[in-house]
């Protein structure tokens, strides 16, 4: 993977970011497990979505803010649908360490690093840019520390407050581009919403309590144990560690090795964990992993994060789900639609087809659902703004479109639209959010 060549600044760099306070608590740490044993039981969905890699650069007021707005649209697309409350997760506030397939990489006969993230090096393809540093371990830190601030600063300030859902307009659906049916589904859904909260309140006060102190998760690739483990402590009058730096961190698919470092790492925290489960993954696998990281068994803990691609899912995952199931090991489920559904365009672009997240989606719920093990949510590299990074969906990006506006440094991500089309997708796939629903 990658070194820090400079043994002396990591040492500085890492007592500095042990001696900072945490960014998140463990009361919320406590809070999401139990939303998660919800998940698990099938009476709740989690939702949790964001860049593929957030950067430095990007810690602004306008891509949080969108962010933020699209994982509560769909958030309420999926109430709707499902019926039951939703956990929001953003990939957010410390989703800056990427595993990359080749530790180095070489442009025009000279060999460097591969970036690993703004936690680790710089994208700019220079020796110095791509020397791992450890002081960004702090500047890192700093940046997940201001983003949470600002997401915390404006879910209190009624950013999110569900009587007004004119404060997280809706205008991407005067799109020219978008189906007049969809369209009107949508307005239809908001209706059918709206009349839910005002039936709610008129039932008592608890349950619009609930539904409109909206909340946000914060989760990344646990995938620096410099970062994690400088964060990880005990917390007063509780036995447990808690890793700080996030609510739910989660193990990627090439760092789960059963006696990796990650999984060694992992298994003595408290928090709930995701595991990426790849197409190559096992029953035994699943189940190896679950008794690594949940010893006492315990609900709300893991969650298994499934990415097996569209080709793939009907084959895999019903020996997962039974599997884990037949020992009686216990776990959430995600689908993560995104990362087994890559490919490169004839000219080089790394892109991901709409329809094959659909597809792989779709399959897994079908899955879920015949297995009888409950789907516990998805899982997606999206964005609230209109970039051109996958193909497809209803507004019809070409490949000849990629370039427009292809930001990401990482995956390509659903734009907004396309985001809330695949939430439009599930629900019609939970039954509901259709015409005349
Ligand atoms: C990711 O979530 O960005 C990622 C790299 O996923 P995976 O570990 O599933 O490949
Ligand atoms: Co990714």
């Amino acid at each position: 993977m990658f070194e820090y060549p400079d043994a002396a600044a990591l040492e500085r760099e890492f007592a500095k970011l042990r001696s900072l306070p945490p960014l998140v608590t463990s009361w919320e740490i406590e809070r999401l497990r139990s939303e998660l044993v919800g998940v698990e039981a099938g009476r709740r969905l989690l939702l949790q979505g964001g860049d593929c890699a957030e950067t430095l650069d990007d810690c602004r007021s306008e891509p949080i803010a969108a962010k933020l707005k699209i994982l509560l649209q769909m958030s309420l697309v999926l109430i709707h649908a499902g019926k039951k409350p939703v956990t929001r997760m953003g990939r957010f506030a410390g989703q800056y360490a990427k595993p990359r397939s080749s530790p180095t990489e070489t442009r025009g006969g000279v060999t460097l690093p591969s970036y690993f993230g703004d936690l680790i090096n710089r994208a700019e393809f220079s020796a110095a840019g791509r020397t791992p540093d450890p002081a960004l371990l702090v500047e890192g830190y700093q940046h997940a520390g201001l983003t949470l601030n600002f997401i915390r600063a404006l879910v209190d300030s009624g950013f999110a407050d569900l009587h007004h859902p004119e404060y997280w307009d809706l205008s991407f659906f005067r799109h020219a581009s978008l189906s007049a049916a969809t369209r009107a589904e949508y307005e239809r859904m908001v209706a059918t919403l709206g009349d839910g909260i005002r039936f709610m309140e008129a039932l008592g006060e608890r349950s619009i309590q609930d539904l409109s102190s909206v909340e946000f998760f914060a989760s990344h690739e646990g995938l620096n144990l410099y970062y994690e483990s400088a964060q990880t402590r005990l917390v007063p009058r509780r036995r447990d560690y808690y890793c700080l730096t996030t609510h739910m961190p989660w193990i990627g698919e090439r760092t789960r090795a059963l006696d990796g470092a990650h999984v060694e790492f992992f298994r003595g925290i408290r928090n709930p964990v995701g595991v990426k489960l790849g197409p190559s993954s096992t029953a035994a696998d699943a189940v190896g992993l679950s008794e690594a990281l949940n010893p006492g068994n315990e609900p709300g803990k893991i969650v298994f994060i499934t990415r097996l691609g569209a080709g793939k899912v009907r084959q895999v995952l019903p020996g997962l789900l039974e599997g884990v199931r037949a020992a009686g090991r216990k776990a959430a489920w995600v689908c993560d639609p995104m990362h087994a559904n890559g490919m490169t365009t004839a000219t080089g672009i790394k892109t991901r087809s709409f329809d094959a997240i659909k597809s792989e989606l779709e399959a897994a719920y079908e899955v879920h659902e015949a297995v009888g093990v409950p789907f516990g949510g998805v899982h997606f590299e999206l964005t609230g703004e209109d970039v051109t990074e996958c193909v497809g969906g209803g507004a019809g990006v070409t490949e000849a479109d990629l370039s427009t506006n292809y930001v990401s440094l990482c995956d390509p991500r659903l734009n907004y639209q396309q985001s809330l089309e695949m939430a439009f997708l599930l629900a019609r796939k939970m039954g509901a959010g259709r015409v005349g629903n």
